[in-house]
């Protein structure tokens, strides 16, 4: 039963997120507490009780791409954003739908980043009585918690100039956060703002790359930011260095710590001679949350010419180190390293590796400098390729860590997918071989792999590690109970004892799990949510699409909740039966030519490497209808389906579009004949 006061101590605690714990029946920020630290204390649900977790109730969600921004619960209900701005609220206790809301995104004109961005979404905010979603297209909304209904919408940056939006807002201190991305085109220059929750007016806006020196820049910290770039570089690409994805609001420093993306163009070959640390990509910022001013930045990976883009979670913590008590920042970027720094200052304290790295021979222990390995430059050995652990997808991307405050250990969801990089700028984006991108095939010693590594931050070592059936997996979950929850694209939603490693409980959800779970009590028992669905978009730009499923995960987009003793079914779902393609086997030549069409016109940022698995909104070009191969032309050169978010290519030409659809078709029987199955949706 609900109290009156019960309602307003849930509401208390919303408004005031970020400075109390919160309490156990409402989940209210991304990460539960202000320090981000996806952790519950609840404990009902533990290593010994584990075993008779069951389903509660599951409830379908109209989404094609699945949902990655874990649950806010908040007195009752259940937020969840997706996909093209959508928002959706759901009875905790049943699963049923509240309401929605569609951001309607907009693909008028020729904007990249707009449609790209608007297939990620990840996550909420949650303040008072209001929800702040975003939508790929750069709105920023205020929504009303109980009905859904827009309270105010503001255009946070401009899809026309390469902007769009793929991170969830954050909030504190009366103002709602919110960065974008340039969705790896350099043509936009990244920046943060702050809004206020009420009113929706802008309070201050923090730029994460300067202008080029030439232009003049107006305040000393961009001023020496601009003296860190090479001449001209921001004339030629505005530097990308976009925040996509992780800010964190400290209530008690006052301090929004900013994780600022790499360079761009990626190769710093392109990048002048005169380059210095290229502030801010590839850092941590630490701004005062009320004024927009600068504090501190630390910056991670000089000379990146592999994307190493430091976006990732950014996690805070109270720990001794060397006898004292103090407020930490811990990250794993995607550099393959993981951070200490002093949340105050951004004094380094310390670094160590958690996977092999190529790029950098280790870290400084004084200064937290890398010690460059000049032998992995690729751009300074023509006519070579070499391989990069990590990769451009890194050692860690977006998915949340987890931290225990009981084991003092850091969980994180790892990456091993050594990447082949070429200085040919006929490589797929800014040296990365495309053809290659999936770990070294056949050498047994690059072999791609994802593993959950449990980390202890004070000692910078490893504890234990779970070697995982594929490289890219679901965000962390720990909890009071000794746990750490965890799904990946195989469906499967696992357990594992957080002191250990030892995997005590699993569930087969029949589809995809990137999204971390949230957990909350309700009527005096503890649930555990968590959201499955196609995640080819989630998987870090479609390009590894692949790596996003597997023939046993066809399901339909769903919420999960689980408690003890459950015992409700899945309910069935049904795939589409096999189909022949509708067209011949192509010629091999003309295929060819198509395969290396649909690389250079990205046509794998949404569609999938290889024209694998992509699903969802874009739909696996594999299974494509007869009708839709005869309008092929029409839909990819002349843009029909443009407003579906499908880009026009006028570019090519009639023939070049029927090289790409015999490569297409000549992949539609590949897939045929190894019986792969469609998907649900
Ligand atoms: C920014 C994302 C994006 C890019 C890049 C992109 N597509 Fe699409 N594509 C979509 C979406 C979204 C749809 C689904 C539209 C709809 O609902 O019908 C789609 C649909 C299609 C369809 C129709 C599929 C069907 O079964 O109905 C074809 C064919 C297609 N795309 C080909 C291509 C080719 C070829 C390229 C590269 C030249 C490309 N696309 C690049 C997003 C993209």
């Amino acid at each position: 039963m609900w109290t009156a006061a019960a309602w307003a101590a849930a509401f208390l605690q919303i408004s005031s997120a970020g400075a109390a714990p919160a309490d156990d029946t409402d989940w209210p920020l991304l990460g539960n507490n202000a320090q981000m630290q996806h952790y519950s204390p609840l404990s009902e649900i533990n290593e010994k009780t584990v075993t008779n977790l069951g389903l509660a109730w599951s409830a379908d969600v109209p989404s094609l791409d699945g949902l990655v921004g874990n649950p806010l619960v908040a007195a009752g209900a259940v937020y969840q954003s997706g996909p093209q701005g959508r928002v959706y609220a759901n009875d905790v206790r049943s699963g049923r739908l509240l309401w929605r809301f569609d951001a309607k995104t907009n693909f008028e004109g020729d904007a990249y980043p707009a449609y790209k961005s608007s297939r990620f979404n990840r996550g909420l905010a949650l303040s008072g009585d209001r929800v702040f979603a975003s939508s790929g297209d750069c709105h920023l909304f205020a929504l009303n918690r109980r009905s859904g209904a827009v309270l105010w919408d503001v255009l946070a940056c401009d899809p026309k100039r390469s902007y769009g939006i793929t991170g969830a807002p954050r909030v504190g201190g009366g103002l709602v956060f919110m960065g974008n991305a340039c969705a790896d085109t350099g043509q936009s220059r990244g920046y943060v703002d702050a809004y206020d929750q009420e009113t929706g007016r802008r309070r201050w806006r923090f730029y994460t790359v300067p202008k080029d020196q030439s232009e003049g820049n107006d305040s000393d910290v961009m001023r020496m930011a601009g003296k860190s770039w090479g001449a001209g570089v921001l004339k030629r690409s505005h530097g990308c260095g976009s925040a996509w994805d992780a800010m964190t609001y400290d209530p008690v420093l006052n301090m929004l710590y900013v994780g600022v993306d790499g360079p761009w163009p990626w190769s710093p070959a392109e990048r002048g001679t005169d380059r210095g640390d290229e502030l801010f990509t590839d850092s941590i910022v630490a701004i005062k949350a009320d004024t927009g001013e600068y504090v501190w930045h630390f910056k991670e990976t000089p000379d990146d010419g592999w994307n190493l883009s430091a976006t990732m979670h950014i996690m805070l913590a109270d720990l001794d180190i060397e006898g004292r008590r103090t407020r930490v920042v811990l990250q794993a970027p995607k550099n393959g390293f993981f951070y200490v720094l002093d949340a105050k200052t951004g004094k380094f304290i310390s670094a160590n590796n958690y996977l092999p790295v190529t790029w950098a021979l280790g870290v400084d222990p004084q200064s937290g400098r890398p010690i460059p390995n000049r032998a992995a430059n690729y751009w300074e050995h023509p006519g070579t390729t070499s391989v990069a652990s990590p990769g451009p997808t890194g050692s860690h991307n977006w998915q949340a860590m987890a931290f225990n405050p009981a084991t003092n250990l850091v969980y994180i969801p790892a990456i091993w997918l050594p990447t082949l990089m070429s200085p040919d700028p006929k490589a797929f984006v800014g040296g990365m071989v495309f053809d290659e991108y999936f770990g070294m095939r056949g050498d047994p010693k690059w072999r791609a792999a994802g593993y959950l590594i449990a980390w202890d931050p004070r000692t910078q070592s490893q504890r234990w590690r779970v070697e995982l059936p594929s490289p890219i997996n679901g965000g962390l979950l720990s909890t009071g109970g000794n746990l750490v929850m965890q799904g990946g694209p195989d469906g499967r939603f696992n357990a594992y004892a957080a002191d250990s490693g030892r995997r005590l409980w699993s569930f087969d959800t029949h589809e995809s799990i990137m999204a971390a779970a949230s957990t909350v009590e309700i009527d005096g028992e503890q649930v555990i949510l968590v959201s499955v669905g196609n995640s080819a978009s989630a998987i870090i730009g479609t390009y590894l699409a692949k790596f996003s499923s597997t023939p046993a995960t066809r399901g339909p987009t769903r919420l999960l909740a689980f408690k003890l003793n459950g015992h409700a079914a899945l309910p069935p779902f049904s795939v589409p039966p096999i189909s022949k393609p509708p067209l011949p086997q192509q010629s091999l030549e003309l295929a060819k030519r198509g395969e290396t069409l649909y690389g250079e016109h990205n046509c794998a940022g949404c569609h999938g490497a290889e024209a694998e698995n992509a699903s969802g909104v874009a739909k696996d070009l594999r299974f494509a209808s007869a009708q839709t191969q005869r309008e092929f032309s029409a839909i990819v050169i002349g843009g029909s389906r443009h407003d579906r978010g499908m880009p026009a290519f006028p570019d090519l030409t009639p023939e070049d579009a029927s090289a790409i659809q015999a490569y297409i078709i000549n992949q539609a029987w590949a897939a045929y004949n190894t019986d792969l199955p469609p998907r649900a949706n």
